[in-house]
């Protein structure tokens, strides 16, 4: 709901729990009045007259966007460079429209649909640069999206060399912050740091969101927990380089502002023409880390994933990678497939190795074609297999990559992303292909979709193993080098825009080395994407509850993989990789061949019980019980929308002698409601399970408990 006040001049945005207030102050400039629990249209005059966010500095103003070089010192939210040199810019009002529904956002993914948008056309004093920011909030959501639009209405060109989404200005508090670090197989790992004075930034320069540091910041307000007080959250809807800063001001308030990575970039917006930026999904919460979670996963199912396969049952996938690697023939394909089917497995997914003339890592990337003399009869047979098992068929590619021994780079060499005269940096044998040329991007679109049509192929795992270097493209003029890294963000986009657009039935999973690229705008495309390479039992539960901070677990691919796990060489049970893995989109990465007889009893009980729950990971909401990162235990819940059921999973680390009384308080339950908890044979009421809670069970190391909890009538 938008509300437009005329005599105050303000502009209130309510979503379910949060107003967003900002207004047009006496020198016509837009400045932020309020984030937080809702408010009324009435309290803007209050606000306004206040005085808090009023402030005659420039430096102290809390501008929606950051001009240059006018006395506001902070970091400013653009910075544009004209003709002569001169970069000082200063935003006034020029006009607003509020419409229903969200704003077009040509070339990226966005909120899809529903909603209210607030436009504000704003011009630079100094040049012919006008900045629209667009607010789009819906009824049902706390979150609220944000992007500007830059338009150059001159007739020179000017050098953008900062064009962020978003400024949010907010008042004194003491703010501490979580970030989302990590590194291949230790991905989403939460650090929370008190934000002191001056610029705190995360950023990626590596052309992708990266496993280092995912596009999101929350900003905790004094004792924020997981289950308590307020926060803010900020998630950019963007894949490529990024940057979130937040700026505590000498004054104590903060900056907080993000979008396209501004080092390494520069873009030159001629006459007429526009830069739309990438969305910004802000956040605020009154019910601790745990409401901002809920709050963004609603937002992603409802506004960013597909919505024809959201909600959707996800296929249960037996993959090869870990049980095969580049080592199979049809044979040892035809023994898992057939396996697969017995034990209730619905597809079976052919990983990397199929293609070219694949036999490890150092060749034919971009030879899309079947590598027949590893299968000998092709893919058909392969596929045929399946269909005979009942089983769907899956194929991983990694499209947007070229190795240098490939008849693709034999024949263009100029496709890879290099720079004659310099040595490119190889990552894992192989080169990225230039996106940023329609090309090449062409070339990719008609070899994947060859295979795609050719064949019967109900899955796509889209791989992306290494990052940029060299940001540079030969087809680019020496003034537009700094675009490239933005440029080949959105030659990936249109390569998966016209990829699932072509094959709607197609189920895209999104993967990149592990969990790299885990980011809203790969899962606008890829209705759920490899969380890590590192699937052992224990890592995982930290991996799984660093990413649900602000992802929905049904956007998280959870596989149950062998032991001694590939990565840690650690021994877990294997009910507790189960159980671990169910708490997302469920699969196997083992040789299902190599099982004991009571693992594939294991397997067949696993599928069963998770599809009696798969309802609650693809739509339930999701509690954080027992944090891994500071205890000797795991745990979370999922819970219906109506809170009728719930489905517990938990891990104990550690066989700890003296921790037999600790209390896991069921977070998330209906206080007014009686339970039943089947496997503790218990029935309680919500009041005693939230606030007097159950004790944890006393395990081994790695030991596991699944509850099933549902009202008791
Ligand atoms: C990446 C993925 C793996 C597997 C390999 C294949 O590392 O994360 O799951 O697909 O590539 O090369």
């Amino acid at each position: 709901m938008i509300k437009f006040d005329e005599t105050t001049n303000g502009f209130l945005l309510s979503g379910k729990n949060f107003s967003y207030a900002a207004y047009v102050n006496g020198e016509g400039c837009l400045q932020n009045l309020y984030f937080g629990k809702k408010i009324e249209l009435e309290d803007l005059g209050y606000l306004i007259s206040r005085g808090g966010n009023r402030a005659s500095d420039a430096d102290k103003i809390p501008f929606e966007y950051g001009g240059y070089g006018r006395g506001d010192y902070r970091e400013p939210t653009i910075v544009a460079e004209r003709k002569d040199g001169a970069a000082m810019s200063g935003f006034c009002y020029v006009s607003h429209k509020i419409c229903d529904g969200v704003p077009e956002v040509q070339g990226l993914p966005h909120a899809r649909s529903g909603g209210q948008t607030l436009s504000v056309t704003l011009k630079d004093y100094f040049s012919d640069i006008l900045v629209i920011l667009n607010y789009t909030v819906w009824e049902d959501s706390d979150v609220i999206v944000r992007n500007a639009e830059i338009v150059n209405t001159g007739k020179e060109p000017v050098t953008l060399k900062k064009a962020f989404s978003f400024c949010a200005d907010l008042p004194e508090r003491e703010y501490s912050v979580l970030r989302l670090y990590g590194s291949w197989a230790k991905e989403r790992y939460p650090e929370v740091t008190k934000l002191g004075r001056g610029v705190t930034r995360i950023q990626s320069l590596r052309g992708a969101s990266s496993h280092q540091m995912n596009p999101f910041m929350g900003i905790l307000c004094e004792s924020c927990t997981e289950n308590e007080g307020e926060c803010y959250g900020v998630q950019l809807i963007y894949s490529g380089s990024f940057a979130i800063t937040a700026e505590v001001n000498y004054n104590g308030t903060l900056r907080l502002q993000g979008g396209i990575n501004d080092l390494n970039f520069g873009w030159k917006l001629c006459g007429g023409e526009r830069l739309i930026t990438p969305q910004a999904a802000l956040c605020f919460s009154c019910e601790g880390l745990g409401g901002m979670s809920r709050a963004y996963a609603d937002f992603l199912r409802e506004r960013i994933i597909n919505p024809n396969f959201v909600y959707g049952r996800r296929p249960i996938v037996v993959n090869n990678w870990e049980a095969t690697y580049f080592d199979f023939d049809d044979e040892k394909l035809f023994s898992l497939i057939d396996e697969a089917a017995a034990l209730g497995i619905d597809t079976f997914v052919l990983d990397d190795g199929w293609f070219g003339k694949r036999n490890d890592d150092k060749s034919s990337l971009g030879d899309w074609f079947v590598n027949t003399d590893k299968l000998k009869g092709g893919l058909k047979p392969v596929i045929e297999r399946c269909k005979k098992n009942g089983l769907k068929f899956g194929l991983w590619f990694e499209p947007e990559m070229i190795s240098e021994d490939s008849d693709l780079y034999r024949a263009h060499p100029d496709w890879a992303v290099k720079k004659e005269g310099v040595e490119p940096v190889r990552g894992r044998n192989q080169l990225v292909l230039d996106l940023t040329r329609g090309e090449v991007v062409e070339y990719v679109f008609n070899a994947v979709s060859e295979i795609l049509t050719e064949y019967e192929i109900s899955y796509v795992k889209w791989d992306f193993n290494r990052t940029l270097t060299e940001f540079y493209s030969a087809r680019l003029p020496a003034d537009r080098q700094g675009e490239f890294a933005h440029r080949y963000v959105l030659g990936f986009y249109d390569l998966a825009e016209r990829l699932t657009a072509k094959f709607p039935n197609v189920f895209f999973e999104g993967c990149a080395g592990g969990g790299g690229r885990f980011d809203a705008g790969a899962l606008y495309y890829f209705a759920q994407i490899w969380t890590s390479d590192d699937t052992d039992g224990l890592e995982r539960t930290k991996i799984q509850w660093g990413t649900a901070t602000c992802y929905p677990v049904s956007g998280m691919s959870c596989h149950v993989s062998a032991c001694p796990n590939h990565q840690t060489q650690r021994i877990t049970p294997f009910e507790t990789r189960g159980a671990i893995a169910s708490l997302g989109a469920t699969g196997y990465e083992l040789d299902l061949t190599k099982l004991t007889e009571e693992e594939k009893q294991n397997v067949k009980e696993q599928i069963k019980a998770y599809r009696q729950i798969d309802d609650l990971v693809l739509k339930g909401d999701l509690y954080r019980l027992s944090n891994p990162f500071e205890s000797n235990y795991f745990c979370e819940m999922l819970v219906a929308k109506d809170k009728a059921r719930a489905y517990v999973v938990g891990e104990r680390f550690r066989g700890d002698p003296c921790d037999y009384d600790r209390i896991l308080k069921l977070y998330g339950l209906d206080e007014n409601k009686t339970y039943r908890i089947t496997e503790l044979n218990l029935t309680a009421s919500g009041k005693a399970l939230l606030n007097a809670g159950v004790l944890f069970p006393r395990l081994p190391d790695c030991g596991s408990w699944i509850w099933h909890i549902e009202e008791a009538k």
